[in-house]
């Protein structure tokens, strides 16, 4: 059997992470009593980084699978592979987390086949135990071992959302973009560029999350702010960096195109 290094899953420098709110204090209770987490949210408002802190912050080293439609319970759980003329069991990254006591996050979980929340079921309540059923396996997880499920309420459809039986089985965080004072020191830290234009970046986000009910999906994340912060440091005037990276990656919609403009000549 192979098995995998946990030093190489360690973060080793800290991921920066401004709280807003007392999730580090949550999340390091739900860990202490080894429940799992559910991390819900708007894309780009700073789930993935929180989950990077937290496991800095524990030191326990950090497995990520990214769900997809196509990510069937054997993805992770592992499999046999021919190697040399040889079957070789090879562990999949749940059970991977499961063996070294990692913090396991999967993201977007709900758009993974349903088959896999019969392996997380029983691994997330008080057995912990993950049953490699290929393998006639059943592994007790190492007392480090976190589960930390992320998803986004808004894109859900009601066939897709979780089942009962599976959200009653983590503690969730709710996360959403941080308040104006500290989105404009997360975007000034990360985008390099002073505390002023950053400000101004958050209030047209503010504007944009505002006009929401007009069609769009999700407002502006963090993360586009952070990408206009980006290119406004290479030397691309404030507008251009707000149009490229904050208005056009929202829609495609003429007419929504159009307010944003707008809103741009009313602020800039
Ligand atoms: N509280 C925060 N502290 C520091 N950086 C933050 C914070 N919130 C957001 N960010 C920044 O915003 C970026 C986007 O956040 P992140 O990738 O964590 O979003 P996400 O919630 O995981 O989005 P998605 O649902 O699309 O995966 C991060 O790379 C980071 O630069
Ligand atoms: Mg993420």
């Amino acid at each position: 059997m192979q098995t995998a290094d946990a030093s190489s899953f360690i973060i080793t420098q800290e991921p920066y992470y401004l709280s807003t709110d007392n999730e580090v204090k949550v999340f390091e209770a739900a860990s202490e009593a080894k429940l799992p987490v559910m991390l819900k949210g708007p894309t780009g408002c700073g789930k993935t980084r929180f989950v990077q802190h937290m496991a800095w912050r524990l030191k326990r080293p950090l497995i990520t699978v990214a769900c997809h439609e196509d990510l069937f319970a054997s993805d992770l759980l592992g499999r046999y592979l021919l190697q040399h003329d040889e079957t070789v069991w090879v562990d999949g990254p749940l059970t991977q987390a499961v063996r070294m006591g990692a913090v396991c996050y999967l993201d977007e979980i709900v758009e993974a086949r349903k088959d896999t929340t019969v392996v997380i079921h029983p691994l997330t309540d008080d057995r912990r135990i993950l049953s490699i059923e290929k393998k006639g396996e059943v592994l007790s997880a190492h007392p480090d071992f976190m589960l930390v499920i992320s998803y986004n309420p808004g894109y859900q459809s009601v066939l897709k959302d979780l089942k009962q039986s599976t959200r009653q089985r983590f503690v969730g965080i709710q996360f959403d973009y941080p308040d104006a004072e500290n989105e404009a020191r997360i975007v000034a830290s990360e985008g390099g560029i002073d505390a002023p234009t950053a400000r101004r970046l958050v209030t047209l986000a503010g504007k944009i999350r505002n006009i929401r009910e007009q069609g769009l999906t999700e407002g502006a994340s963090t993360r586009l702010l952070i990408y206009a912060a980006l290119l406004i440091r290479r030397g691309i005037e404030l507008k251009t960096a707000c149009r490229t990276a904050v208005c056009q990656p929202l829609t495609d919609d003429e007419r929504l195109q159009e307010t944003l403009e707008d809103l741009m000549a009313d602020l800039f």
